[in-house]
């Protein structure tokens, strides 16, 4: 199948590791000029590299995206240098099951205010491009009891309702909305390799429960995300895809 990426915008959050580097790599696959961010430079050099090497334009600069005007300005560098943004992926999250007042704040500062500011002010150029596309990351912590109370799900909670709000009133601009929230995903350096070495009764009991007998990739959860920000998802908006090989256990309807 075409997913017909090829010369669409595409900005993602948190891109040089993990999930938002599969993303990010996924989408230059499909011919998609990327913009990419993070906090280390060498990693966002690296990234840039890499992406360039795959025969689209790729820009990108160290962003904190808890700082506004940081944010702000690699958002319209990026729209400057690459012609435009045709999708926008918000992908940064704090992490972690801190239930503290700080935890609470890094969550909420990283992934709920960071993605309503990134939505904002990508809002404009998604308009522009008619076919304009958003998805959002959280988490099947968000929807089911995971690991006792903590910020990371609750927020991520907060996330599908903003994300299934949104899809409403930015449906007449021509702007796609949804969430795409993953199981346990395992990769090189990621937090699962630190919990399968630290924690390994956690990390066993985890994948004892998960029904295809094993974690995700990050490319299996880049390839869902291309695929619903693509044309070829034109009529699926307000959607929460679980990618998470059958991790949760609620019925979906
Ligand atoms: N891994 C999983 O099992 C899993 C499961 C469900 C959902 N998710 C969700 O998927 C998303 C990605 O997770 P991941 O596991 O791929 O994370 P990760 O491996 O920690 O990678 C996060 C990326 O974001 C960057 N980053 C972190 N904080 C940032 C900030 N404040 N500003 C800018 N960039 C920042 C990191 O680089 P720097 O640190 O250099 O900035 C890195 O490039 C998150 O929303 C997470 O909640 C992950």
């Amino acid at each position: 199948m075409d997913l017909q990426l090829k010369d669409k915008v595409a900005l993602i959050t948190g891109s040089t590791k993990g999930i938002g580097r599969a993303i990010a790599e996924t989408l230059a696959d499909e011919g998609c000029h990327v913009g990419i961010c993070a906090r280390n430079q060498a990693e966002v050099d690296e990234t840039i590299t890499a992406l360039t090497a795959k025969g689209v334009k790729a820009c990108g600069s160290v962003v904190d995206v808890t700082d506004a005007a940081s944010l702000e300005t690699w958002i319209n560098h990026c729209a400057d240098t690459l012609g435009g943004i045709d999708i926008f992926v918000p992908n940064v999250s704090a992490g972690g099951a801190d239930n503290s007042e700080s935890g609470w704040r890094a969550n909420f500062e990283a992934d709920m205010l960071a993605t309503w500011r990134g939505v904002e002010l990508t809002q404009p150029h998604l308009a522009k491009s008619g076919q304009g596309a958003i998805v959002i990351i959280s988490t099947t912590a968000a929807v089911e009891a995971f690991a006792g109370p903590s910020p990371y799900g609750a927020i991520k909670a907060g996330l599908l309702n903003y994300s299934s709000n949104l899809s409403q009133s930015l449906a007449a601009s021509g702007i796609r909305v949804n969430a795409v929230s993953p199981g346990p995903i395992y990769f090189e350096g990621g937090a699962w390799e630190q919990i399968k070495t630290h924690m390994a009764d956690f990390y066993n009991a985890t994948v004892a429960n998960i029904p295809m007998g094993r974690m995700g990739t990050n490319y299996e959860v880049a390839d869902t995300v291309a695929f619903l920000v693509s044309p070829r998802s034109a009529f699926t908006t307000g959607a929460n895809v679980i990618v998470d090989g059958g991790f949760t256990k609620r019925v979906q309807f």
